[in-house]
């Protein structure tokens, strides 16, 4: 496994990290969970993701449990705050009230005294910028949260975060996490750009748009039964990308991989990590065989034909 600078910050993340949303505590069962867990951890992934609002908390509970016993030093851990986490109108949002009791309940579930990395999960318009990036720094200054993050916000709102953080002495953005893959490249324009400049690196999320980009979901077909598209309850995000012309444009990329010398899932991972600015890739997975595939997508580099291959091969079922 590959480890990289998290920006232009010392903390180093692996290439691979491993994300919990959808899965632990919803999807999966708690012993397929830690298999995965245990898969990752095998395959040298340190950096491992979750929020407070996956499965309304449980997702925290299941990693705490699944990583308890590790050495902590050894590990990253990474969660966010923004989404409700209960009922009322201070569960939600970047207040400093809610920013400070969401991550001592993170804390609680996850079974550890600090986050490595504390993100912002979305921007919040009805909270003033200043107050969100004071409450973050005092529970840096308390030592409950190392790193700061944001995620899915435009580059107008880090731009603006960092403007803030110089004049006001607070620690600084190190980390972005927005939907990026061969699919979704809406970052490219303005965020990308930005972070290069100031030194805020990207997790990746979705690398592999949900799955999508493994192949395993041929177009006229049903998905296969096992699978997050076939899953009632936890399809609501993936329909969007299950179009027959996405789907036919990615069965492009098959003899490319093939090609390659790569899965689908392998390919689609190290084009992700292609860019030095991307520090890591946040994978999903349901089994344990998935994180040895996938992790196995760290150290390969693709050549030009390659990289020009996958961009014919995709045409316009681009988002951009
Ligand atoms: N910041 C945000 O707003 C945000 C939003 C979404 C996600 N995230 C983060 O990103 C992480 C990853 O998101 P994601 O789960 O959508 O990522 P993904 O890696 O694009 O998709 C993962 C899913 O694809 C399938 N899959 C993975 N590897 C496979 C393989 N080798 N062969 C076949 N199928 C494979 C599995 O689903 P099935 O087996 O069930 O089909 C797996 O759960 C999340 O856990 C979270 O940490 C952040």
């Amino acid at each position: 496994m590959e480890y990289r600078h998290l920006g232009r910050s010392g903390l180093c993340v692996s290439a691979l990290a491993y994300g919990n949303w959808i899965t632990h505590g919803s999807q999966i069962e708690e012993d397929a969970a830690v298999a995965c867990v245990r898969a990752a951890l095998d395959a040298g992934i340190t950096t491992f993701d979750t929020a407070d609002g996956y499965a309304m908390g449980r997702a925290e509970s299941v990693l705490g449990r699944a990583l308890a016993g590790e050495r902590r030093e050894g590990l990253v851990i990474s969660t966010k705050v923004y989404w409700p986490t209960g009922p009322g109108p201070n569960d939600r949002g970047l207040s400093r009230k809610h920013v400070t009791e969401s991550l001592h309940a993170s804390l609680r579930r996850l079974g550890t005294d600090y986050v490595d990395l504390y993100q912002a999960h979305r921007f919040d318009h009805e909270t003033p910028l200043e107050e969100t990036l004071r409450a973050f720094d005092d529970l840096v200054r308390q030592g409950k949260v190392l790193y700061v993050g944001v995620s899915e916000w435009r580059a107008g709102e880090i731009a603006r975060a960092l403007e803030i953080a110089g004049q006001m002495g607070f620690d600084r953005i190190v980390a972005n996490q927005p939907q990026y893959s061969l699919l979704w490249r809406v970052i490219e324009a303005e965020v990308l750009p930005l972070c290069e400049r100031e030194g805020i690196g990207q997790l990746a999320w979705s690398p592999l748009a949900q799955g999508v980009l493994t192949g395993k979901y041929r177009p006229g077909q049903a998905p296969p039964r096992d699978s997050r598209a076939a899953s009632e309850s936890m399809n609501g995000f993936i329909g969007g990308l299950m179009r027959d012309n996405v789907l036919e444009a990615v069965e492009g990329l098959r003899a490319i991989a093939d090609e390659a010398g790569l899965t689908m899932a392998q390919l689609a991972l190290a084009w992700v990590l292609r860019m030095d600015n991307v520090a890591s890739a946040i994978i999903g997975a349901s089994r344990p065989e998935q994180v040895h595939e996938n992790a196995a997508a760290s150290g390969v580099t693709l050549s030009s034909d390659v990289l020009e291959a996958i961009d014919a091969a995709l045409g316009d079922a681009v988002f951009r």
